[in-house]
């Protein structure tokens, strides 16, 4: 059988007429190949066009984007090497925009675009081609496909990922600190030409900061950048494509650059001196004043610490640091008098806690300033020479007995007289006075340390001129015991005796107890009343250990005769002076049936 060789010839437009070329494509397979070879434009456009091997593309045909020209764009040509130009063949496109996008004339194969076309938009159409007989209709060779492809043109400027960027670097930084990296992209072909690369300029910033042109990072430029002096700067970065070539597109961004602080300014006392006054009754803690230092800085480069390095009034003053304002409060240490010291001076520093080692050249970040202090009086209460008293006095004593003194004194420099008084609330039953004058507190009622011993009254001194003046004090009285109770039985005694009972049986042992106070104990005699002493039908022995025994006198007792007898017992304390008393004993006669 016969080959056939058949082959299309595509003939294409590249920009302007005097570079079309019409290429031969040559048939290598039997069937429907198209072998197209196309000059590669990309890299050499502006040399001349070359021919090598290795610049030659299959299957395709090429179009410059954005075409702005009034009539259709030329695409190139289909050709049929069955096309013997006749007018027998007839072209058809199939594929991506055939019949709207791409028109074909179906005589000559002449391929036209009808819009105009964005790579961006779309880079590539594939397409498909096919020759068939008009007459019979059938084709003439198998389809084939080929693409057409968008060659790129300079039509979209360098945009930043960003409209504003916000950026912050710390004051004094060196030349060539970091700032921050803006990024442009362009939407161009970055395989194609120059119209997607981008270059970084900077419009508005200089001195102050810079660009690199490759990477677009931002940099400081200037030595010593000074918060303090300045703190806003407004930066411009231009990116511009063509490798920021003239005619290049460009696009432009704003960069807001904050300097940061840093510690670089020390504190300074405004005021070389400061003067308070403070009331001498001020107790401790109380606030005298309020210093404050003043910082150029921000933040914690501007927090104090404030102390008290020399003065007089270092031992009654002190300084804390108020961390909201960062002021120095004077506060009182302890209690003031006027009439001991009325001027104080203080030498008080303030200090930066957190400096920075780079800027100790400037000099030492602290200022010391002086504090003098006036002590005011204040109208005082008078004090009492002892914060209370304890008075003895003997429960005996007669009315009107002075028993101690309190004594009180104005401590104001006027030395105002003082009157003294019992506060009544302590003392209802008025069993005190004191002595207006002179302190003296005596009895006013008769005393008894059985019923009260401990009397504990307040007494109030004010000033005779100025009575709000006034002072208490407790004054603890106690009542001293005198032996004025005779001693007595510690209960009541009644017992009894057998008629049939022998002599010198114990029938009772008696005990005593005594109100008053005994130094060392008690000492208890107990004797018989003197009036029975000879004729009692009972004896007493006292164990001298402040008991003693009733024992029968002799054998026998008769009821008959006597059925109860009454004794009456002396007991006697050994204390000054002697108190005794006489009690009864009761005994009763009684029948026993066995002896005792
Ligand atoms: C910009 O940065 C400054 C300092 O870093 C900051 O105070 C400010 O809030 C930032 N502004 C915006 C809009 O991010
Ligand atoms: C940049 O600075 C300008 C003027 O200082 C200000 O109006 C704007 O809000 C700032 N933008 C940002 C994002 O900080
Ligand atoms: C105080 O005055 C009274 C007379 O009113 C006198 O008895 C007493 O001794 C005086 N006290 C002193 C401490 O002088
Ligand atoms: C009075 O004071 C004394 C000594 O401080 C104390 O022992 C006593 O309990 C007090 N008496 C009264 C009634 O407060
Ligand atoms: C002693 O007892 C006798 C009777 O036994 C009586 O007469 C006499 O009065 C008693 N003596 C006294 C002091 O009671």
């Amino acid at each position: 059988m016969m080959r056939t060789y058949h082959c299309f010839w595509l003939l294409f437009w590249i920009g302007h007429p005097h570079q079309s070329s019409s290429i031969s494509l040559s048939k290598r397979t039997s069937g429907f190949l198209v072998n197209t070879k196309i000059l590669d434009l990309s890299r050499n456009s502006k040399k001349e066009l070359h021919r090598s091997k290795r610049s030659w593309m299959w299957n395709q045909f090429f179009l410059l984007e954005e075409y702005t020209g009034s009539d259709y764009q030329y695409v190139g040509k289909l050709h049929s090497d069955q096309d013997k130009g006749d007018g027998s063949l007839k072209y058809i496109l199939s594929g991506d925009g055939a019949g709207d996008l791409f028109i074909i004339n179906e005589n000559t194969g002449d391929i036209q675009a009808t819009r105009r076309l964005d790579r961006e938009e779309k880079p590539v159409y594939i397409l498909r081609a096919q020759a068939i007989n008009k007459r019979t209709g059938r084709p003439v060779e198998p389809e084939s496909e080929f693409i057409i492809k968008i060659h790129d043109i300079n039509d979209n400027e360098p945009l930043f990922t960003k409209d504003v960027y916000n950026a912050s670097v710390p004051e004094m930084s060196d030349v060539g600190t970091f700032v921050v990296q803006v990024t442009a992209t362009d939407a161009d072909d970055p395989t194609y030409g120059n119209s997607a690369r981008v270059v970084y300029s900077i419009l508005q910033g200089q001195p102050y900061f810079s660009v690199e042109s490759e990477s677009g990072i931002i940099k400081t430029a200037l030595l010593n950048m000074d918060r303090e002096n300045r703190e806003q700067y407004q930066v411009v970065i231009q990116a511009k494509d063509m490798g920021g070539q003239m005619g290049g597109l460009s696009g432009t961004t704003t960069v807001n650059i904050t300097l940061t602080d840093v510690n670089d300014n020390p504190p300074r006392f405004p005021q070389s001196a400061y003067q308070f006054k403070i009331p001498e009754s001020a107790p401790p803690d109380s606030p005298v004043g309020r210093i404050k230092a003043t910082d150029a800085d921000v933040g914690q480069n501007a927090a104090m610490e404030y102390s008290i390095i020399e003065g007089d009034g270092s031992e009654m003053f002190g300084v804390i640091t108020d961390k909201e304002t960062q002021e120095g409060i004077i506060t009182v240490k302890k209690a003031l008098d006027f009439e001991k010291k009325r001027q104080f001076t203080l030498k008080v520093e303030a200090s930066n806690p957190h400096v920075d080692p780079r800027f100790l050249y400037l000099g030492p970040f602290k200022d010391v300033t002086t504090v003098r202090i006036q002590v005011e009086d204040v109208d005082e209460p008078p004090v009492f020479s002892r914060p209370a008293y304890v008075l003895e006095v003997k429960e005996d004593v007669q009315i009107n007995t002075v028993i101690g003194t309190v004594t009180a004194r104005d401590p104001d420099s006027a030395k105002n007289p003082i009157k003294y008084s019992v506060d009544r609330h302590t003392d209802m039953d008025r069993i005190f006075n004191i002595d207006s004058g002179n302190g003296s507190v005596f009895t006013s009622k008769l005393l008894d340390r059985e019923t009260l011993l401990w009397h504990n009254i307040t007494v109030i001194a004010a000033e005779i001129n100025n009575p709000k003046e006034s002072s208490r004090v407790p004054v603890f009285i106690k009542v001293l015991d005198v032996n004025d109770n005779a001693p007595e039985f510690a209960m009541f005694y009644e017992t009894f005796v057998c008629e049939n009972a022998k002599a010198e049986q114990l029938i009772q042992t008696l005990s005593a107890v005594d109100k008053d106070d005994a130094f060392g104990g008690h000492k208890f005699s107990f004797t018989l009343a003197p009036e029975v002493a000879s004729s009692s039908n009972f004896t007493l022995q006292d164990n001298r250990d402040n008991t003693a025994g009733i024992y029968t006198r002799k054998t026998r007792y008769n009821r008959h005769e006597m059925n109860m007898y009454l004794l009456p017992v002396v007991i006697s304390d050994n204390e000054y002076p002697i108190q005794s008393s006489t009690e009864t004993v009761t005994i009763r006669l009684q029948w026993c049936y066995l002896q005792p």
